[in-house]
């Protein structure tokens, strides 16, 4: 069942084209990001979706209802901020409290649901307590818990672990991930970080000067991007300019480029001649030294030799620059206590199904 459909909704501030033609279709219980850089309108979405803004065209369903002119409070949406934006003179019961007071919820039920949602978010015995007298994390969870306690049909999260510090912010991520299936409340979160849209997505729309480049899972996403653009954002990548020379079945191509032929995957219906890119992730190719038997190498793999031009340890690894015959740099990672050096011919080898085709 489709919990939210945005379809095709534009917004302008003056003169400049804000969102442009963004259409998502989220499912019930769905965990949806919005990941982009800074600028690219993920905010703006968000507060479209809560109704802090209109869109200039375009609507907003929550189910079969159209809430596209609906005010924030007539939407039955849950918002958790950055900036946490707890009421500072009033206890964590009370901050809970507001929202069901609102809603005219009985005291019983509301003394019922605030034990509940504290319990969740692992805070039960700090009702009296003020938020100056909690920790950012705990002050995060009472956020989460005051959105959630409402008990919206839709949860709205804008970059809520920013101000969080690293060891803390990986923590909430899965302490949120995990109450939102338990809950299986269909949310939508921000941000800008690609690592945390991984872990916590069903889906991730990515967004890049206020257009969608690409919807889908996180392995869609990582392992076959729709453009140079998302394999950019999204982790580390190497590219390989060439042509499509042959089609060998509905995804898979030969790639002529000037390190030779290359088995590759990509999208369908690419006709030969087509200018494309060779994608292919640095912990996805292996190196063989100079000279060294090819003994586990399959008939298909692809073999590309070329020179170490740097070596950096990084703790659990070694990162390698390998200069291929045709001038390109090649990033690749390596394990091992034994790494090549700086100089050494090397033998990079990886998979058809490793090499991803990007549009040129
Ligand atoms: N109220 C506003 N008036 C004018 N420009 C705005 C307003 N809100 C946001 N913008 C602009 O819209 C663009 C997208 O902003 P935003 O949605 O906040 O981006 P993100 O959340 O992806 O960082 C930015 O260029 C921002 O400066
Ligand atoms: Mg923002």
């Amino acid at each position: 069942m489709t919990a939210l459909t945005i379809d095709r909704i534009n917004k302008r501030y003056g003169n400049l084209h804000i969102l442009k033609d963004i259409s998502v279709s989220i499912a019930q219980g769905e965990f949806v990001s919005l990941l982009g850089p800074s600028g690219c309108g993920k905010t703006t979405t968000l507060r479209c979706i809560a109704g802090f803004e209109r869109p200039d065209s375009g609507r907003i369903l929550f189910g079969e209802r159209d809430v596209t002119r609906a005010l924030p409070e007539h939407r039955d949406i849950g918002m958790v901020f950055q900036s946490y934006a707890l009421f500072p003179h009033m206890t964590v019961a009370e901050n809970l409290s507001f929202g069901l007071e609102v809603r005219k919820v009985v005291p019983a039920e509301r003394k019922r649901r605030i034990t509940e949602v504290l319990s969740m978010v692992r805070l039960q015995g700090y009702e009296a307590r003020f938020p100056r007298e909690l920790s950012g994390g705990q002050q995060q969870r009472v956020a989460l818990a005051r959105a959630l306690v409402i008990e919206p049909s839709v949860l709205l999260l804008d970059e809520p672990l920013a101000n969080l510090d690293a060891t803390l912010r990986d923590e909430m991520r899965f302490f949120i991930r995990d109450l939102q299936q338990r809950v299986g409340i269909t949310s939508i979160y921000v941000t800008h970080d690609q690592s945390e849209a991984i872990v916590m997505s069903d889906k991730i729309v990515v967004m890049n000067s206020g257009v969608i480049s690409q919807f889908g899972t996180p392995r869609d996403i990582y392992e076959r991007p729709a453009s140079q653009t998302v394999a950019g954002f999204i982790g580390r990548s190497n590219t390989i300019v060439g042509k499509v020379s042959e089609a060998l079945g509905p995804d898979s191509y030969k790639i002529e480029t000037l390190c030779g032929t290359i088995g590759t995957h990509g999208p369908g219906g690419l006709v030969n001649g087509t200018d494309v890119r060779v994608m292919i992730r640095p912990e996805n190719i292996r190196t063989r030294r100079h000279g060294e038997a090819a003994n586990t190498s399959t008939s298909d793999e692809n073999v590309l030799g070329g020179s170490v031009v740097s070596a950096t340890y990084q703790g659990n690894g070694t990162q390698l620059k390998v200069r291929l015959a045709s001038g390109d740099e090649m990033v690749v990672d390596v394990s091992g206590r034994n790494p090549m050096a700086v100089g050494e011919e090397v033998a990079l080898r990886f998979a058809p199904r490793d090499a991803w085709l990007l549009a040129s």
